[in-house]
């Protein structure tokens, strides 16, 4: 997986060659791969340990992605996966939300440390709804608690919005019959396998729909109308669009 990363920048007969420079840093990232798929397998077994036998109650009581992935049939064969396919799967979920997760957190970290208006506001509602759900002094939240709230939404979302952790073009390929680009305006039509991709951050930086893009404007959520707001939920795309848009997205 991080070898493919690696390829889709270095020709792979460069590649090739460059792994077998002995450098101890270098060989650590190579190996990177290995090194996933172990730990996949060992989070597999000792999921198995704690659960031999899993009914589809149990894998969504265990409330992990192994419950519902031990399940998944393999699509091609209609058989349950394999060790290997499981843990490859393991292994894209870690890559997928390792670094897309905490970049997110930190950037809104960030800007909450920058303004203090923003901070103040959602400290309040925090405050507000903790008295209100009579949660005790370092008791945690539950999330059904806190996506109620409507302020931390908006912080969310707009952190989302200004800093999308993916960044990258999403592709997609053109279906056997073409497409035809905004069929009512009389679109360009694109032939099948064509390559066609739209990146979060240009959409989301756009200031026709976002006005003053660069700035971090939670209240922008809230107080849009009601055909701003649809825009806006048009052009906000942090966790893709379609079939294979993120799988961590609640
Ligand atoms: C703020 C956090 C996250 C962001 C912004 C994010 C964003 C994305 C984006 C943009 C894609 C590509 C979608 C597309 O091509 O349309 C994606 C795919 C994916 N994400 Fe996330 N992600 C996040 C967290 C997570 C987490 C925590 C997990 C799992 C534990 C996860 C699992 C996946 C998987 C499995 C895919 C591939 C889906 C597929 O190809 O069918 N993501 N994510």
């Amino acid at each position: 997986m991080i070898e493919t990363a690696i390829q889709t920048i270095l020709p792979t007969a460069l590649y090739k060659l460059l792994k077998l420079l002995p450098l101890r840093s270098w060989q650590f990232i190579t190996q990177a791969d290995q090194r996933l798929a172990d730990y996949g397998l060992t989070a597999l077994h000792a999921h198995r340990a704690l659960y031999p036998t899993l009914s589809p109650a149990q894998a969504q009581e265990c409330g992990d992605m192994l419950g519902p992935l031990r399940l998944s049939l393999d699509q091609d064969t209609g058989l349950p996966m394999s060790d290997a396919q499981i843990a490859g799967n393991l292994a894209t979920y870690i890559l997928a939300g390792a670094d897309t997760t905490p970049a997110a957190l930190s950037f809104i970290t960030w800007e909450l440390a920058r303004r203090a208006d923003v901070y103040a506001k959602l400290r309040g509602e925090l405050e507000a709804a903790a008295r209100e759900a009579g949660l005790a002094e370092g008791e945690d939240w539950r999330f059904e608690q806190l996506k109620e709230l409507p302020y931390l939404a908006a912080v969310v979302k707009e952190g989302l919005r200004r800093y999308p952790p993916t960044v990258m073009p999403m592709t997609r390929v053109v279906p056997r019959e073409g497409l035809q680009l905004s069929p009512a305006a009389g679109g360009e039509m694109l032939e099948a396998g064509t390559y066609v991709c739209a990146s979060p951050w240009n959409l989301q930086m756009d200031a026709t729909v976002f006005p003053e893009p660069e700035r971090f404007e939670p209240e922008r959520w809230l107080s849009a109308t009601e055909e701003e707001r649809k825009r806006m939920e048009e052009s906000w795309m942090p966790f893709g669009l379609g079939v294979r848009a993120c799988q961590g997205k609640l």
